[in-house]
């Protein structure tokens, strides 16, 4: 059975400057006109700042990997963003900053170092597959909600140790979400190119927010460097010994941001495109079931999980967690025949280019199967950039997407999850693309218990509310 899954409504022509400038700033998904799916290269003008959309494999190419140094910069809306937070973090730092950081903090993610995190990615997913299984058949639960904290439990693990404890864990994360809240990534007056003095929305409250998370990370900090060392990511970068207390710090808040809402929303995602497809989620527990029967995976069983991580890659596809990659041109330049000046914004949108009728083939449909090895509708590498490409290609990808299989091989080998009721799922983007606000399933074990009911089938929404095209 086919399956397309929701996406906005696409407008037949484009819109006009500020209706787009609106509904961007309420959804940055739904400004995209019908054709915007088929163009190769897209230019505006928005007031003062010229906007290139790079949309074929040659111009992300151009962009992100032969001319890389000069698009390096991030958009000044994204460093307005996260700068009160992040200070000189690798995430939105450039030059010099960015080389050495960068240097640092990729060898303490790679994916040699996976051997120790695997382990607590496992742990922490068996314990919230056990919680379920204390549920009654049938409870409702926000899985977006679940994902979240799940993922930051691991994150939170991996890079401040095993002594953080769930508490303080949920206290980072309600403080990142608290930041989230006030800022605003579309800050209109960096798109526009007005001057920095221009005062920013909720500017006083990202202050305090940033001040709050500043010192609950210096205090986990400060604790971790009386304890044992207990491999984890802050430990070794302490280590190196080359950053100050306040660069140690920025860095830990990247990884943790960049770490955990991403990898969540994939897998909230996945857990919605399963319920909605009885194809795929048959196929994927029959790998569980010959791969692991009844066990928990462990890192030698992910290369075996293939149908599994084709489920988490087709995911990313339709649902880039970051559907906009944006960079500041440093120089003049030109991108196929179009004239780049210094100061434009150069933009690459996986939500575009991993939808784009010239490269894929049923471009929203649910198909897993295209990302198995020997498929003839692989993608080319240029045309699938969830995790960007390049040199600032996600430092954590191998991390985020090892952790994605785990966790959903974990969870759905014993437990099955179904749309709530009257649910209703749009994808929306604010920082990240998210199924909604929240994400209503109900949960049922796999392996029905004596006398209790049975999950209902795997089946779409009726009348899903969203557009199909
Ligand atoms: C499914 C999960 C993930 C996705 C889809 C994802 C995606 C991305 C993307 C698209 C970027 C580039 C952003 C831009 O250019 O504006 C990025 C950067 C980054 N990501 Fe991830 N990420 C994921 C998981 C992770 C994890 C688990 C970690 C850490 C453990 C991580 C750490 C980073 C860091 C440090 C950067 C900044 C790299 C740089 O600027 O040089 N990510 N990620």
């Amino acid at each position: 059975m086919e399956f397309i899954p929701p996406f906005p409504p696409r407008p037949k022509t484009a819109l006009p400057v500020f209706k787009l400038l609106r509904l961007g700033m309420q959804n940055f998904l739904s400004i995209w006109e019908d054709k915007a799916f088929e163009y190769q290269t897209m230019s505006m003008q928005l007031l003062a700042r010229q906007v290139v959309i790079c949309n074929s494999p040659d111009t992300v190419r151009h962009a992100f990997v032969t001319h890389a140094e000069n698009y390096e910069r991030k958009s000044p809306q994204m460093r307005n963003a996260l700068s009160p937070l992040l200070g000189d973090g690798l995430f939105i730092s450039d030059g010099e900053t960015w080389k050495q950081r960068r240097q640092m903090v990729v060898p303490v993610l790679h994916t040699t170092r996976l051997g120790q995190f695997a382990p607590v990615m496992v742990q922490t997913a068996c314990e919230l597959g056990d919680k379920w299984a204390t549920l009654p058949d049938g409870s409702t639960i926000d899985v977006l909600k679940a994902m979240a904290q799940l993922t930051a439990e691991i994150i939170g693990r991996t890079v401040f140790g095993q002594t953080l404890g769930s508490d303080r864990t949920q206290e980072v994360v309600d403080a990142f979400s608290e930041y989230q809240k006030y800022v605003d990534q579309r800050d209109l007056t960096s798109l526009l190119g007005l001057p920095s003095w221009i005062p920013r929305r909720h500017g006083a409250k990202i202050g305090q927010s940033a001040a709050r998370i500043h010192a609950i990370l210096d205090g986990i900090i400060a604790d971790l460097r009386r304890t044992e060392d207990d491999g984890s990511v802050i430990r070794m970068l302490m280590k190196d010994g080359t950053l100050d207390a306040t660069a140690l710090r920025n860095e830990a808040a990247v990884i943790f941001m960049a770490g955990h809402e991403t990898t969540a929303n994939c897998l909230a995602w996945a857990w919605y495109l399963l319920s909605q497809a009885p194809d795929v989620e048959a196929r994927l527990h029959e790998e569980l079931d010959t791969v692991l029967g009844a066990r928990a995976p462990t890192l030698a069983d992910v290369p075996r999980l293939v149908y599994t991580r084709a489920v988490i890659e087709e995911t990313l596809r339709l649902y880039p967690p970051v559907p906009l990659l944006a960079r500041e041109a440093t120089h003049d330049d030109t991108i196929r025949s179009r004239k780049v000046k210094a100061g434009a914004l150069v933009i690459v949108v996986p939500w575009l280019l991993h939808r784009h009728r010239l490269y894929w083939r049923k471009p929203d449909h649910f198909m897993p199967e295209r990302f198995l090895p020997g498929s003839p509708d692989a993608p080319d590498k240029y045309t699938y950039v969830p995790f960007s490409i390049g040199p600032r290609i996600c430092a954590g990808l191998s991390f985020g997407l090892t952790e994605a299989i785990i966790c959903l091989a974990t969870l759905a080998r014993t437990a099955r999850l179904r749309l709530a009721p009257g649910a209703v799922v749009e994808p929306v983007c604010r920082l990240t693309l998210r199924p909604g606000d929240s994400l209503p399933m109900t949960v049922w074990a796999r392996t029905p218990r004596p006398g209790a009911q049975v999950a209902p089938p795997a089946a779409p929404a009726q009348g899903c509310p969203v557009h199909h095209g």
